[in-house]
């Protein structure tokens, strides 16, 4: 170590300056896995982030220094905690299965390497815009209680071709550094821009990249991709996931099930029916459905009231339609 990592460390310890401290403490530790100290890397490791001590300080400050794209400066990542259960989402019940089996697997983690096998870990999540992907992933993060990375696939992307794949090496290097919930939202994204042939040959070798660090990955965490245009990605790219969890459209009695929970803020109208909303929202997200409410209980607060009406919710479901449907002609647009 030098010398002068050596005085910054003391330093920033006897001032309290945890931000500092740690990220120092985690240059070492690059340092240190860079001369091939592997066994002491790991030891630093495991002080700096299995010490019950570290809950008494500031979160994000625990942190490795958050990764930046080299051409425009911004995050290629966030860390956060969230505090869900599955009562927060409304699921098929065999997407629900599916989830729950993934997480029994990492709680019996250590039961499964003593046969030689390991819990899934390379997950693919797919199904039509807002059908609960990104709050499913959230969920998954609190109650196996490993931090969300959340990566934006389409930020990763650069201009330049090269810095795109630098972007990749950063994110996977930060990830190697912790046990995390790692969630590549709107990986299609590549998958669409390799459709534009001027980009053919490039694109195809970021993909191809991409795929090769989620297949050589052997760390600890549970990597995500979602999407909801699997058609973009080939067989190639779907072989290489341990689970694909489909996130459909919800049917009627889920539908309700979704009406009731954003509902619940006011107090419904007597003759308040569940199944007419449930009927009039056919096609409808969660993410669809939510706004409605929103748009209904907001309605309702304006008017002064202190319940809501079926009228209320069956308007705002209409609204909702129209700005779906303008939604798809945008979609529809894009050059893309
Ligand atoms: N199945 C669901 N149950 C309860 N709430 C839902 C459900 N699906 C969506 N929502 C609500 O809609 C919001 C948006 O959903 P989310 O971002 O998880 O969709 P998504 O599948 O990730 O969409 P996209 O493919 O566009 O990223 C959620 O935060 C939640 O409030
Ligand atoms: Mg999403």
């Amino acid at each position: 170590m030098n010398s002068e990592k050596l005085v910054k460390i003391f330093k920033a310890f006897i001032e309290k300056n945890n931000e500092t401290f740690y990220k120092i403490a985690w240059e070492i530790i690059d340092e240190e896995k860079r001369k091939k100290h592997h066994l002491l890397a790991t030891q630093l490791k495991h002080i700096l982030t299995e010490n019950p001590v570290a809950s008494n300080i500031n979160y994000t400050q625990q942190l490795p220094p958050i990764p930046r794209d080299n051409e425009k400066g911004f995050r290629l990542l966030d860390v956060k905690k969230f505090c869900m259960d599955w009562g927060d989402v409304v699921l098929a019940k065999e997407t629900e299965e599916t989830l729950r089996q993934i997480v029994k697997e990492l709680e019996i983690e250590k039961v499964l390497a003593t046969y030689g096998l390991k819990p899934k870990q390379k997950i693919l999540f797919y199904g039509h815009s807002g059908t609960g992907k990104t709050l499913t992933a959230k969920i998954l993060s609190s109650v196996i209680g490993y931090p969300l990375v959340y990566v934006r696939f389409e930020s990763v992307i650069s201009s330049f071709l090269g810095e795109t794949a630098s972007n990749l090496r950063k994110i996977f290097d930060f990830i190697e550094k912790g046990k995390w919930i790692v969630l590549f939202d709107e990986f299609d994204i590549i998958g669409k821009q390799r459709d534009d042939p001027t980009e053919h040959g490039e694109i195809k070798r970021v993909v191809n990249n991409f795929m090769l660090m989620l297949e050589n990955y052997e760390g600890e965490s549970v990597l995500i991709a979602s999407t909801n245009h699997p058609h973009l990605l080939d067989i190639g790219v779907w072989r290489r996931f341990d689970e694909i969890v489909y996130f459909d459209l919800p049917d009627k009695e889920r539908r309700k099930k979704i009406f009731e929970k954003y509902l619940r803020v006011l107090k419904k109208d007597k003759d308040f029916d569940l199944n007419k909303l449930s009927e009039e929202s056919e096609g409808f997200s969660g993410a669809d459905i939510e706004q409605s409410c929103i748009g209904a209980l907001k309605m309702a607060i304006l008017n002064g009231k202190d319940t809501v009406s079926l009228l209320d919710v069956i308007k705002a479901v209409s609204r909702q339609k129209k700005r779906t449907e303008a939604k798809k002609v945008i979609r529809y647009e894009r050059p893309y």
